[in-house]
């Protein structure tokens, strides 16, 4: 069989499953060990027959609608791998812009001085793994409910030569109890609400307490509000990943609890409300 046949087969059952036929083609390139050019440079010659067969049997599995990382055991985040499986939340291209915009305030704010910072809900370890890796500046905490979570997370750090310390517990609380100050507190808590209806792909294959932040989706942010206050340094920077329609709620929320801050809401590549940064004591110009 040639790459053209075995694809639009794989293509043609994709779309009849209603699934991303770019999965598929994702896969292959995965498993071929090709980008999508030297693929389709290679389209007519036949497949190697060892290869046809691991395709295959990895295209059921897609096709019961699991995520192509969790069939490949790791996603990409930042340009980092990052090992994924059902224990932790797969990292999103949205959580890479709440990473570079808190690289860009760091920048602003902080320049240059070593800073104590958070990550609650680490999940994977993406977002702290990843800042510590692209400022060493940070001395990084990263903390989850989720004791198999935290498990992946240090092997990430681990895999990616990243120093982080973790803590298992329940939002703010491992920070109050072992007395750690932070200067920035970063996180992207769990937002849906309960009662949302989602993706077969995510609600079947995403970790649960990853994903429901109680029935307005906003129960962790409030937590993380009032409690934060116990650790925050006086001068502090907290940011946050949000859902698309929760700028106004928030904004509510967050200056009820920082009536002196300066609070901003950014937009994501696709122009929806994303990324929401609290500046405690500091100038923001
Ligand atoms: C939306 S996921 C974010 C994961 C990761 N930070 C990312 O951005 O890809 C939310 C994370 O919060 C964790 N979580 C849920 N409830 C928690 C709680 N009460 N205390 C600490 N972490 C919690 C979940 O286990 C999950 O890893």
């Amino acid at each position: 069989m040639t790459y053209r046949e075995c694809m639009r087969r794989a293509q043609k059952l994709m779309k009849e499953a209603d699934l991303s036929e770019n999965a598929a083609m994702l896969l292959m390139m995965e498993l071929a060990n090709k980008e999508a050019h030297d693929l389709y440079m290679d389209y007519e010659n036949e497949m190697d027959e060892a290869l046809a067969q691991e395709f295959e049997e990895k295209l059921q599995i897609l096709l019961t609608g699991m995520p192509l990382q969790h069939i490949l055991g790791y996603e990409y985040f930042y340009g980092y791998r990052y090992i994924v499986n059902e224990d932790v939340l797969i990292p999103r291209p949205e959580t890479e812009e709440l990473v570079a915009n808190v690289l860009a305030a760091y920048d602003e704010h902080f320049a240059d001085q070593k800073v104590t910072c958070c990550d609650i809900g680490t999940g994977s370890g993406a977002i702290a793994i990843t800042l510590k890796k692209e400022e060493d500046n940070l001395q990084m905490f990263a903390s989850d409910i989720s004791e198999d979570a935290i498990a992946v997370a240090k092997q990430n750090a681990a895999n990616n030569e990243a120093d982080v310390t973790f803590l298992i517990g329940d939002m703010c609380e491992p920070f109050i109890e072992n007395k750690i100050q932070v200067d920035i507190l970063i996180s992207n808590p769990p937002y849906i609400p309960n009662d949302e209806v989602m993706e077969h792909s995510v609600k079947d294959f995403e970790p649960h307490v990853a994903l429901f932040g109680g029935d307005d989706g906003l129960k962790f942010y409030r937590i993380i509000f009032e409690r934060s206050q116990l650790f925050l340094k006086e001068k502090s920077m907290l940011a946050f990943e949000i859902g698309y329609n929760q700028k106004e709620a928030l904004m509510k929320e967050a200056q009820r609890y920082f009536p002196n801050a300066f609070i901003e809401v950014l937009k994501d590549m696709n122009g929806k409300d994303r990324m929401l940064f609290i500046y405690n004591n500091l100038k923001h110009e």
